[in-house]
Order: structure tokens, then C-alpha cells, then sequence
């Protein structure tokens, strides 16, 4: 190994505050170079990277289209203010707001983090209920609900939103404890809809989707329309276990936000651009937001996030202040980088490759299902898959409680083996094994990462009950 390749390695171990973990344990490996699905350290191996770096790099390390449309940016314009316009930013606002369902009449604000984008929504979403309520008129109102304005937002439990106090108070995963008790107020999260783990012990359809139903029932008794804001989601459940809602869920929520006259934002940081083989999520489930969040993967290497408000929502704001900014908002680098990204997209076919190797990918990994007494279930779509680990396949009893996401466990123990033995990189702080690889995976790539799986899931096997 090269001297400055290893100093540069410690340095950063020295230096860099990691994300969401214990300095005296952080050991990052020494990159040379990454390229489509690969990381390439100085030490000479070859790592597949199963996360998409953070779910981010959908097209893959390197895609050449990209970095052209970067360099070409970079010659001309990298970052104006918004009282300038540059086409790239002018154009990936239009054409966000074309892609994403619903009426195109749509606004555009831009981000560099999920969180912040999330932390829009909200804002927005309130100010859009305030401004309902003083248009209806005070007297109008009885008594109890003139103050405050509508300001409770309902969210889920098995939600990550950002690690912004706003955006980590509506999430439900364990992150938000690192904020408490000084979370965001008006917050409640609804039960969640996984079937694996039905909140109310019942299985679909049978069921009649309680867990959406419940959703009307807490905007009632939180005092509906002139006490809540909005919903937040996210279409297919990430961070928190890749969890598909049940069929209907979506369309139901959507009546349930109508009758309440509810703000729906849907949080598609985690799934838009691809992911799960449409362009977001949300269409699986043909519903309209009147928020959508995005952010990840459509800014490919650049941070880039962005709020789309639906006309109804944006319309608000014609005369009113949006109280709510960013220094770098609109970045014309990200934005080229990102119209290149959704270029490449549609130009090579992407989403459709994601329908055909997601099924590939999802019978190769149910096929496991039997092999392994360790796993319970196995679910996703696209190219977005979990396999979560049980205990005992009977009582559902599992490896990680949701409650345990800092503990050493199974789920931490395979992904040590596959990055030691077999160089795949994959998510050791989720609830299960994650199976998110570029959208550019090929058959054979997908063979060789189930293989592994299916090797390292012995790991479980051992410990089954
Ligand atoms: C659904 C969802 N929303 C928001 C965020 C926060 O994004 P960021 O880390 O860019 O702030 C994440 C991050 O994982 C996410 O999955």
C-alpha cells in the first residue's frame, strides 16, 4: 500500500465526524477510484456497492453521460441565486413538475438534504391550513378551534423523514430520540401498514386496511380539519424495513385526506427516480400527492433535493411570502446534473430494466425463503428488496428489534462476513438485508450477490430457535 493512500485513510478516521456512529469505531476504507457498481480501494479489491451509496448513485459510479453534462455546466454556470435563472435549473423544475402525477401547474423548491425538503413540506403545509382557516374567516369558527391554526402532522412509526428536528420529529425510527424531548409539537404518528407484522394481528385482505383506516380515525379525534395539517408517508417504507404497503392503502388515504381536507405529502427521497422500477414510487399506487419530496438519487453526484408543491398547495403562495429558503437553492451544476440523470433514464430504459431484473432479482431471493429457516420474509419491488431475519419463523420472534438499531447482531454479522469474504458492501443499519443495487445491476452481478446472501445467511441459520 502507498504511503499517502494510507494517509489519507487515517486522516479521515482522525478528522471526520461520521454519520450516526461511535468516533473510536469509524474505519473507513481507503477509496482509489468507483465505477457502475463497483468501489475500488487502495489496497487492491474490488467492492460491489449493494446500498447505491446511500441509495444516491441509482445510474451507477462514473455514468459518462452524467459527468459530461457536469463538465459542460461547470464551463458556463455552477451557482447563481434564484434571482437569476439558468436553464438547467429553469428546465429540471419544469420538468419535475411534469413527471411527478398530477397537473403539471405545479412550483419547485430545491434542497441539498431530504431533511431540509421535508422541513418545506411541512412549512408549507401548514401555512397552506392557516391560510385557509383566516381566508374562511375567524367567526366562522367555534370557539375551540380558533387557536392554534391547523398544525398536527400525522406520521407513521416505521418512518425516517431527516435528521432535522422538524423532519426527525415526524419520523418514527429510533434516530428521533436523539432529539427528544425537544421535538417539533403536533406530531402523531399513525400505526403502520406491514403486513408481515400487522399492527392489528390481522392479514390482508381480510383485514379491510385497518391501519388506513385508523388514519381517519386519528384525524377526528385530533380534531380534524381545523387541528391537522397533513400526512406525511413515504409510498414504500425505506430506512425502516422496505415495507410496500397493502393495495388500496394509497387510494384510501387519498379519500380519507380529501374528506378531511388534509395535506398529503408523500416522501419519495428514498424511492423516486427509478428505484422501484417508475419514476416515483406513488405511481404503483395511482395516487396524487399534493406534496411530493425527493431528493437522493436525483441529484446523482451532486446533493440535490427537491418539494414539489401541487398547484393547489403552490397557489397559496402567489401572494403570500414562502417563508423559506436555502443558501444554495437551485444549484444549476446539480440541476444539469440531474436533468442528464432522467435523460439517461428514459434514453436507455431504464425503468423498464428495473421492472425485468426486479423480478429476477425478487424470485432469486424468495427462493432463499425456503433454503433458509432465518428468514421470515422477503419483500420489495424493483430494485428495492429486503430479506428480513427471524428467530423462529412461528412466533416472528426477531434477530433486531426495531428498538435495537445501535446493537451488534446478525444482521450486522452478515454484512461483516459479505464485505470480508465475498467484497459486497451492504447496509449493516437496517432491520434485515438490504438488496439496493444501481439500477444499472447486471444478471450476472445479481447472481453473484444472491449467492453471497445465500452463503452468509448460514450465519442465521446457526442461531435459529
Ligand atoms: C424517506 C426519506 N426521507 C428523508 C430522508 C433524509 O434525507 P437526507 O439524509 O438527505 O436528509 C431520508 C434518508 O434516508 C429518507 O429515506
Amino acid at each position: 500500500m502507498k504511503k499517502n493512500n494510507v494517509d489519507f485513510g487515517s486522516i479521515q478516521q482522525k478528522y471526520l465526524m461520521q454519520c450516526w456512529s461511535v468516533q473510536s469505531h469509524y474505519a473507513p476504507i481507503a477509496v482509489d477510484k468507483a465505477d457502475g457498481c463497483w468501489i475500488y480501494t487502495t489496497d487492491g479489491r474490488k467492492i460491489f456497492d449493494l446500498r447505491s451509496a446511500h441509495e444516491c448513485i441509482n445510474l451507477g459510479f462514473r455514468h459518462p453521460k452524467v459527468l459530461q453534462a457536469m463538465r459542460d455546466q461547470m464551463e458556463k454556470v455552477v451557482y447563481v441565486t434564484d434571482d437569476f435563472a439558468t436553464r438547467p435549473t429553469a428546465q429540471l423544475a419544469k420538468t419535475l413538475a411534469e413527471i411527478t402525477p398530477g397537473d403539471p401547474n405545479k412550483r419547485v423548491w430545491f434542497a441539498q438534504s431530504g431533511a431540509a425538503a421535508v422541513e418545506a413540506a411541512i412549512k408549507a403545509a401548514r401555512f397552506y391550513k392557516y391560510h385557509q382557516m383566516i381566508t374562511k374567516g375567524l367567526d366562522n369558527l367555534s370557539a375551540e378551534m380558533q387557536y392554534p391554526y391547523p398544525y398536527k402532522i400525522i406520521s407513521r412509526y416505521r418512518s425516517w423523514h431527516g435528521s432535522t428536528t422538524g423532519a426527525a420529529s415526524v419520523s418514527g425510527d429510533p434516530r428521533r430520540w436523539f432529539i427528544e424531548p425537544f421535538t417539533m409539537p403536533g406530531v402523531k404518528h399513525a400505526p403502520d401498514a406491514y403486513c408481515y407484522r400487522c399492527p392489528f394481528h390481522k392479514t390482508y385482505p381480510e383485514c379491510d386496511i385497518d391501519c388506513v383506516e385508523y388514519i381517519d380515525q386519528m384525524i377526528e379525534l385530533e380534531g380534524g380539519s381545523n387541528k391537522v395539517a397533513a400526512v406525511i408517508v413515504e409510498p414504500i417504507v425505506g430506512s425502516n424495513g422496505i415495507i410496500p404497503p397493502p393495495e388500496g392503502y394509497f387510494p384510501r388515504l387519498r379519500e380519507i385526506c380529501n374528506k378531511w381536507d388534509v395535506v398529503l405529502i408523500v416522501d419519495e427521497t428514498m424511492t423516486g427516480l427509478g428505484r422501484t422500477g417508475k419514476m416515483f414510487a406513488i405511481e404503483h399506487y395511482n395516487t396524487v400527492p399534493d406534496i411530493i419530496v425527493t431528493g437522493k438519487a436525483l441529484g446523482v453526484y451532486c446533493p440535490l433535493t427537491a418539494t414539489i408543491f401541487s398547484s393547489k398547495i403552490a397557489q397559496v403562495f402567489e401572494n403570500n411570502v414562502f417563508g423559506h429558503g436555502q443558501s444554495f437553492s437551485g444549484h444549476a451544476l446539480a440541476c444539469a446534473a440531474a436533468l442528464a440523470s432522467i435523460k439517461v433514464l428514459d434514453e436507455e430504459g431504464i425503468l423498464d430494466r428495473v421492472k425485468e431484473m426486479g423480478q429476477y432479482l425478487g424470485n432469486r431471493l424468495k427462493s432463499l425463503q425456503q433454503a433458509h429457516k432465518s428468514v421470515g420474509d422477503v419483500r420489495g419491488i424493483g430494485l428495492f428488496w429486503t430479506i428480513e431475519l427471524v428467530k423462529n419463523r412461528q412466533t416472528k420472534e426477531p434477530f433486531r428489534k426495531q428498538t435495537e438499531k445501535y446493537t451488534h447482531n446478525v444482521v450486522t454479522e452478515i454484512s461483516e462476513y459479505l464485505l470480508r469474504k465475498k467484497n459486497i458492501y451492504i447496509p449493516a443499519d437496517k432491520f434485515g438485508i438490504w438488496i439496493v443495487p444501481p439500477l444499472i445491476v447486471k444478471n450476472e452481478e445479481i447472481d453473484f450477490l444472491v449467492d453471497s446472501i445465500d452463503e452468509a445467511l448460514k450465519i442465521a441459520d446457526d442461531k435459529v430457535t
